[in-house]
Parts: C-alpha cells; structure tokens; sequence
C-alpha cells in the first residue's frame, strides 16, 4: 500500500469514488468493512460506502465504529464525507452544497464512542473544531476551480431516524441554530476525532425539511439531484488528496483529554 492513505466515505447516492479500485475486507474488532481502493498517482484512496453498496443498511444500523476502526487500521488519516441532509436554512435551497461546521446530536440509541474507561482510563474528546478546519479550509480553496459552488458553512443536526422530523421539531431546531438536518454524522464525526483523524463533511441539500415548505417534504428527485453534484464532488476531492496533506494545521491530533 502507498504511503498516503485518504479516504472518502460516501453517503446517499455516493456508492464509489469514480476511479478503478479492488475490494478488500478489513477485519477489526467492532466487525467486518468492504471497501474500495485506488492507486491514484502517490496515494491510496480508500472509499467506503456508508449505506453499503446496495444502500441497505439505515442510519441507526450503521456499524460507524467498525467503519472507522477499518480506515484507520489501513493508514488512513484525513476522510472527507458526503452527507444527503434536509435544508432548515432557506438560504440553503435544495441542489444546494454545504460545508458540514458544526453539530447538534439528537441520536438517541447507537454506540457513539470508542472509549470505555476501565484500564485505559477516563477519556474526553474535545469538540471545538469537529470537523478538520484544514480539510474544511482545502475544500473552500479547491472547490471554485471544480464548479462547485458551496452556499456557505452549515450547522448539521443529526436525528436517529429513520423517520424523518415533524414539523415541531424542525421549528425547535431551527431556533436552535441548525442549517441541515441528516441521520448519519453523528458519531461518525466523533469517533474520527477518537481516533485522531481529519474528517471532513459536504452536505448535499436534497429537500426542505419538513413544513419548510407548503405540503409533505419532496424527496422525489434526489436520485438525479446526487447525480449532478457526485462526481464534481468526487473530483474534488481526489484534487484535494493529490496534495501531502498534514496533521499540522489542525488540532484532530490533539483533542483527547485524559483525566
Ligand atoms: N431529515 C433527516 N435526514 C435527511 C433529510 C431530512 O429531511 N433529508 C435527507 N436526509
């Protein structure tokens, strides 16, 4: 394997990295992971379907603990992620793309650490910058020459799911600050940052969530709505990954506190 290990974990719609891969199965202790690589120039590039291939596994099913226990046993350090999320922010219409800033967590029942105390002891993980400002930073300067148009920053709340929100609960996040709506970015967020990891988040606004809009949520057209933005996205990420990234202008290295 090469010396530089990045990786893309793809959401709704987003089942490759559009480059020729081989399979491969990572064995860890939270389970077994299929994923993609590519050889692409210096770098292997892992790719890593959320949903599975099929799109079968929900959001509350997900192993997201296995997910990244595998990235991180193959050498990955920086991840950039894609995210299908309802719009809180009419600014933020559906088609639109966003950078994933910050979160609120609304999950109510998955497993959404690595640490369990005992011998390793009490373990925190800071969360002042949960998603890599670097990787965040690379995205914004990259993302004008792949015409991709980014609306702004984004503040994502996660929902257990299945279901989707009603529409008191939409009037009560919004107060709360929140931009997007999705069921997935929690913990995987967190647990990247557990692990040391960069990781980094475009949310494709694939509806208004509900009661934003007049009438029952729309979410007819995603299909064709992922396909426009996936590979321009895909594209820029690889651009992205083409250069050395470091772990030296973020704090991901550095965000467990021991007590
Ligand atoms: N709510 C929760 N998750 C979602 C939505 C939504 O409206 N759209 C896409 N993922």
């Amino acid at each position: 394997m090469k010396p530089f290990q990045y990786a893309i974990i793809g959401g709704t719609g987003v089942y490759n990295s559009g480059v020729s891969s081989f399979q491969k199965t990572v064995e860890t202790e939270y389970g077994e992971v299929e994923v993609d690589i590519a050889e692409v120039k210096k770098n292997s590039i892992v790719f890593l379907a959320r949903h599975g291939k099929e799109h079968g596994t929900l959001p509350h099913r997900i192993n997201y603990r296995a997910n990244l226990k595998a990235l991180q046993k193959l050498g990955v350090q920086h991840i950039f992620a894609t995210a299908a999320v309802g719009s809180l922010n009419p600014n933020y219409p559906t088609g639109s793309l966003v950078v994933i800033s910050d979160f609120l967590d609304m999950t109510k029942q998955r497993p959404l650490t690595f640490f369990e105390g005992g011998l390793e002891g009490a373990k925190h993980v800071k969360m002042d910058d949960p998603y890599c400002a670097n990787l965040r930073k690379h995205l914004l300067e990259t993302a004008k020459r792949h015409d991709v148009q980014f609306k702004g920053n984004a503040i994502y709340i996660c929902t257990e799911g299945p279901r989707f929100e009603s529409e008191a609960e939409i009037k009560m996040m919004r107060e709360w600050g929140a931009d997007v709506v999705g069921m997935t970015s929690v913990p995987e967020v967190v647990l990247a940052k557990e692990l040391g990891l960069c990781y980094a988040s475009v949310g494709f606004v694939v509806n208004m969530a509900t009661g934003m809009e007049r009438g029952p949520i729309q979410l007819e057209s995603i299909g064709e709505m992922l396909a426009q933005n996936k590979e321009k996205v895909n594209l820029m990420f690889l651009d992205i990954f083409k250069k050395t990234l470091d772990q030296q202008n973020c704090g991901c290295l550095d965000s467990i506190v021991n007590l």
